[in-house]
């Protein structure tokens, strides 16, 4: 199977990339700046462009997206703009552009959150965008034409990442990436749609 991973560099992409590379799949390494193609989330256009380069493939998984944290009473207009520009939009606009090149039976898997149902202080932004991708996962899973597949992974925070956010999430137990990229493994060489894999 060709592979395409946007974010393949990150700390959950490297867990994906890593197990379905070691099971023979090929692997398209996209990120904003490194791997095999570059594109912005943000910016719908380089994902037009994305597809266009890497022509037909089997499979799109995203592991990337940005959101604002912040207290609810300090996010301004342009931080919830940009939460939903990146990690919102630019999933969908990503799954809308890749259509056209994507294998009849193909699969999408998107990165959602835990935060969708478990908020966390100054999350609002992130549990709102987080949210609303399981709604639009469970809406297109209807709507994809050709035997296609869409399914959201919705992790807690990670293992590798607790340095990093662990001071957010007070007594929420971490899990490790490798059980995050089993869930995207269910969803990509699985025959579900329509899911959300909470990973916690
Ligand atoms: N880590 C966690 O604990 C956790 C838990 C739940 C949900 N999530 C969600 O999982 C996603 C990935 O998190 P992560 O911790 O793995 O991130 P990460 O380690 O920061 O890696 C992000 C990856 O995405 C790429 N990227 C960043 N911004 C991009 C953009 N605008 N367009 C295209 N690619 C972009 C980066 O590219 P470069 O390599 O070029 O920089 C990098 O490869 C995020 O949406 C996050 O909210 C993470």
């Amino acid at each position: 199977m060709k592979l395409v991973i946007i974010g393949a560099q990150g700390t959950i992409g490297k867990k994906v990339s890593n197990l379905l590379s070691s099971e023979g799949h090929e692997i398209i390494q996209v990120g904003k700046k490194s791997g095999d193609y570059q594109a912005d989330l943000a910016e719908p256009e380089t994902l037009k462009t994305l597809f266009q380069k890497i022509g037909r493939f089997d499979s799109l998984a995203i592991a990337a997206g940005e959101v604002a944290f912040a207290p609810l009473e300090e996010l301004t207009l342009e931080q919830w703009q940009d939460s939903f520009q990146n990690k919102l939009l630019g999933q969908i606009q990503a799954v809308q552009k890749a259509l056209p090149y994507i294998r009849d039976g193909g699969s999408f898997t998107l990165i959602g959150g835990s935060l969708s149902n478990d908020p966390i202080k100054a999350g609002t932004a992130a549990s709102t965008v987080n949210r609303a991708l399981e709604g639009f996962v469970i809406s297109a899973s209807c709507d994809l034409p050709r035997g296609l597949r869409i399914n959201l992974v919705s992790p807690t925070v990670l293992e590798e990442s607790v340095k990093t956010y662990g001071n957010f999430f007070p007594g929420v137990i971490p899990v490790a990436g490798d059980r995050v990229a089993q869930a995207y493994k269910k969803s990509i060489l699985g025959c579900q749609t329509g899911q959300i894999y909470f990973v916690t």
